[in-house]
């Protein structure tokens, strides 16, 4: 952990604090490379069994995105426990492909664990982005990129770690030298002829490079790598504001009584404008921190609870309580929102939980009475469990 904590701090020594372009050796190491890249087969997998609309999912053939290639992914994905590197040869037969798929988080709790560990030393040194972390993955032969030199989309300040195997050089441009080589081109396809003033990084499996979102940048892998992006997504103010909003239409969601008339003075304190939005930045907050900081909430898992076992919660997430009125609380677990009743012992357990510690079901000595503290404590424990937050010890 120290040993990432330095290499973090390195990261953000070389890109002045994420604002300019900067790699870093090895910060992953090759073992925790082979676990992203093995979970990203997962993801991909269950990708394909949600069989939802392609949405984030871009295939390109022969450097072009070829759509048609979105439905045979889906019915040929990698199988259980195959690698990434059996399943690209049987699935392309040789041809030069490129695969890119966004939130890759929604189809994989384990890549959002995996990732928060990494990435904890991070949040600490530079906070929580208000529009949460993500994260997106691109694998292929390709060569260049195949849509050419381009920029990012503004507020997406992303990280990019490289899992391998094969080496990718990254190529970075100063804006205005871009601009003035291609004559402000919003992106360009024949990037050896302006390679000469680009500066190269050599990315080998583990490394990490970032760059600000507004730098022109191409990647090129000619044989088979995958890399994984973080998105440390900063949001633009009206994201955030929407964000806001959705928060604080929950804050006192009971007290929804009709509104008497009163002057457009009086209209904002009325509605308690000024409190409900404080509390709905609040709970901004706490979702996020439930979360390792990503935006989107873990995928509900089936969960049976072994009543002779011991859990703990998974590192980095944690239990975040908001008291709520009528002797309530609202309870955070990774990102997801569980109501239950207060009690002094289900305070006991949330802190145990939170500071580390294990909980052995045995010694709680839940009585299954209705109502009461320990069933309490029971039933809050199995809606924990389906949203992957603990582990068996
Ligand atoms: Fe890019």
């Amino acid at each position: 952990m120290n040993q990432k904590n330095d290499k973090w701090d390195e990261l953000l020594v070389k890109t002045c604090g994420l604002t300019s372009p900067g790699m870093v050796k090895s910060l992953l190491s090759i073992k925790e490379c082979e676990t992203l890249l093995a979970l990203i087969s997962k993801a991909n997998g269950n990708f394909a069994k949600a069989n939802k609309p392609f949405n984030g999912l871009k295939i390109f053939k022969d450097r072009r995105q070829d759509n048609s290639q979105n439905e045979r992914f889906v019915n040929d994905p990698p199988h259980d426990n195959e690698a990434l590197t059996t399943w690209y040869k049987r699935f392309f037969q040789g041809e030069a492909f490129g695969l890119i798929m966004n939130f890759l988080e929604v189809y994989e709790n384990e890549i959002v664990e995996e990732m928060a560990i990494h990435v904890a030393p991070l949040l600490e040194k530079r906070g929580t982005p208000w529009a949460g972390l993500s994260t997106l993955f691109f694998m292929g032969d390709y060569g260049y990129t195949p849509f050419g030199v381009h920029r990012d989309s503004p507020g997406e300040d992303g990280i990019l770690f490289h899992l391998g195997p094969a080496t990718k050089i990254f190529y970075i441009w100063e804006t205005d030298v871009y601009n003035k080589l291609t004559n402000h081109a919003e992106s360009y396809h024949n990037v050896e002829e302006i390679l000469h003033a680009a500066t190269p990084y050599i990315l080998e499996p583990g490394d990490a490079i970032s760059f600000p979102d507004d730098m022109y940048h191409v990647a090129n892998t000619e044989e088979f790598s995958v890399s994984l992006v973080l998105d440390y997504r900063r949001g633009a103010k009206n994201t955030i504001k929407e964000r806001l909003i959705k928060e604080m239409l929950k804050v006192n969601i009971e007290n929804n009584s009709l509104l008497e008339h009163v002057d457009e003075s009086e209209l904002l304190s009325a509605l308690d404008f000024q409190k409900e939005s404080e509390a709905a930045v609040t709970r901004l907050k706490l979702r996020l921190g439930s979360n390792g900081g990503f935006d989107k909430k873990s995928r509900i898992t089936p969960f049976t609870i072994d009543l002779a076992g011991t859990y703990k919660l998974k590192a980095p997430f944690r239990l975040n309580v908001i008291n709520q009125q009528e002797n309530k609380v609202l309870v955070f677990s990774r990102g997801h929102e569980i109501f239950t009743r207060q009690s002094s012992f289900l305070v006991e357990v949330i802190e145990s939980l939170n500071s580390g510690e294990s909980l052995n079901l045995p010694t709680l000595n839940i009585e299954f009475v209705p109502d009461s503290p320990s069933m309490t404590v029971f039933e809050f424990i199995i809606k924990l469990g389906e949203t992957d937050v603990l582990e068996k010890v």
